[in-house]
């Protein structure tokens, strides 16, 4: 039966048959299309129509709506599910392809890779086992080796999709107190080493290596966070210091996280010199690229991750610099034999006999057991775009942050920060008059009143204890008279701000 675009057909009345005709099988793909066709149209109007990145709702606004939703009466068909969600959800949604979005790291998706999206939701496939995977294990394998050889590791490298940054981190971590704790054969010389075991990374790492070190079963102070140089760069003196001090104190230091990307600074630490440290001393090296893997297919900038082939294990997202939908991230190791500390064999699913027998079972490298067919998104994207093309997409993004970065600083209104290598510019309004605390009020007030206008949306951060805000860019879209405009209106929300705080303290002052 064909049913014309964007009718969704009735379901019938009885129970059974309701229930199974929404099921996708050979009977419903007619509504399948349909329902597919209409969701995609919604969307597309509401991404077409987004006149801002946001409409500034608030939560107390829409929770008494999403709350007053009966989840236990259906609505039947999915055009008026897509009605309700329209209200609840598409209309005061948070648009990263608006020029104006220039809050966090997401960026605007690649529609090869929305189609992988529709493909592997409908198909899927679980990456646990070859049984419920076959080609899409080989397709994800195809990637991680791929991926491996644009670091520059060698044949011996492996490595498996996460779910994202935090996720690769954390596998990352557990590889290496896995490593670190290799001479501790009893579980007593394991109990006493894990206390003793230290990461060292840099100010500006990203928080999930405080939170891994947590999960991990490491001690409260675990992780060693060194100084950054005024770029906000690891100091590898610094590591080294921190590496003598640990020895001293009778401390292994199971780890190195170095940042090609830091989150808020897109500063890229320098890799070859920590991997030369690490290399001396026999310490594990993480590189975080969640962020800075986009310079892996820069037909410019390639060079800024020289040293990257050296690390033992790299953090990749290529939901942040591939243009990939949440989620897309993975893992990469030097040597593979490492992923085994991740291996479990179950007799239902993957037992140890599929290894004699070479049936290529995912599970066995991945923290997950069942696990989305992310891998497919990049591939298509890969097949219809290529890696020069996305990484021109991120060089344009990257020029454009040097562009605001000269805006800014040109512009006595803002101070900013270092100048990033990457896409971000952290900077804030500077009102005239020695009143640090009124700085501070006055730029988180500029942060929020922009959002609740939904005419732009900026990130905010500290810096040595003191609030700033930040531009991501990550759309080649935004151009500088976007940026020119925002910092107006930035500059708009603070003064305002300031006038009415001297106006009112004037005003004490007189009834005083
Ligand atoms: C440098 C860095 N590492 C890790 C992460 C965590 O990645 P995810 O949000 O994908 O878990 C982020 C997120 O912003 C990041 O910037």
């Amino acid at each position: 039966m064909t049913l014309p675009a964007h009718t969704v057909e009735a379901v019938p009345a009885s129970p059974g048959s309701t229930a199974r005709a929404h099921l996708l099988n050979g009977d419903s793909v007619a509504r399948y299309r349909a329902a597919l066709a209409d969701g995609v149209d919604r969307v597309a109007r509401r991404v077409a129509g987004a006149e801002r990145p946001f409409t500034g709702i608030t939560p107390d606004a829409l929770a008494p709506q999403i709350a007053g939703i009966d989840l236990d009466r259906p609505l039947g068909d999915a055009g008026a599910a897509l009605d309700e969600l329209d209200d609840v959800y598409l209309r005061d949604a948070v648009w990263f392809h608006h020029p104006r979005y220039l809050a966090h790291l997401n960026c605007p998706v690649a529609i090869p890779a929305l189609l992988g999206e529709a493909v592997l939701t409908a198909v899927n496939s679980s990456l646990d086992t070859w049984d419920q995977s076959a080609g899409a294990t080989l397709i994800e394998r195809r990637l991680i080796d791929w991926t491996a050889t644009r670091i520059g590791f060698g044949p011996a490298a492996d490595g498996i999709f996460t779910s994202g940054g935090s996720q690769s981190n954390l596998q990352a971590l557990l590889l290496a107190r896995e490593e670190a704790c290799r001479s501790a054969s009893t579980w007593d010389a394991r109990r006493e080493l894990l206390p003793r075991l230290r990461v060292i990374t840099s100010a500006a790492g990203h928080f999930s290596v405080q939170k891994s070190a947590k999960l991990l079963g490491l001690a409260p102070d675990a992780v060693i966070t060194v100084e950054t140089d005024p770029q906000r760069r690891m100091v590898p003196a610094a590591v080294q210091r921190e590496i003598a001090r640990c020895r001293r104190d009778g401390l292994v230091v199971m780890a190195v996280v170095a940042t090609a990307g830091t989150t808020d600074f897109g500063s890229i630490d320098p890799l070859a010199e920590v991997a030369a440290i690490c290399a001396t001393v026999g310490a594990w090296l993480h590189v975080d690229a969640a962020y800075g893997c986009g310079l892996l297919v820069s037909p410019t900038r390639r060079h800024l991750l020289d040293g990257i082939e050296r690390a033992d294990s790299v953090t990749v997202d290529y939901h942040k610099s591939f243009f990939q939908p949440v989620s897309s991230s993975a893992l990469l190791v030097r040597d593979g034999a490492v992923l085994r500390h991740a291996t479990y064999h179950a007799d239902y699913l993957n037992p140890a006999r599929m290894v004699e027998q070479r049936i290529p079972n995912q599970v066995d490298k991945s923290l997950q057991t069942t696990r989305r067919f992310d891998a497919l998104k990049l591939w298509l994207t890969l097949r219809v775009m290529g890696p020069d093309a996305l990484g021109a997409l991120f060089d344009e993004v990257v020029d454009r942050a040097a562009g605001a970065w000269e805006l800014v600083s040109e512009d006595p209104r803002f101070e900013v920060v270092t100048r990033s290598s990457l896409s971000t510019v952290v900077f804030r309004y500077l009102p005239t008059g020695p009143d640090r605390e009124l700085a501070d009020a006055a730029n988180l007030y500029a942060r929020e009143a922009l959002a609740s206008s939904g005419a732009a949306l900026v990130a905010g951060t500290t810096v040595d204890g003191r609030h700033f805000l930040k531009f991501t860019l990550l759309n080649p879209e935004t151009t500088l008279d976007d940026v020119g405009h925002v910092l107006e209106l930035i500059a708009e929300h603070a003064s305002r701000y300031v006038h009415e705080r001297s106006t009112a303290a004037d005003l004490t002052c007189q009834v005083g």
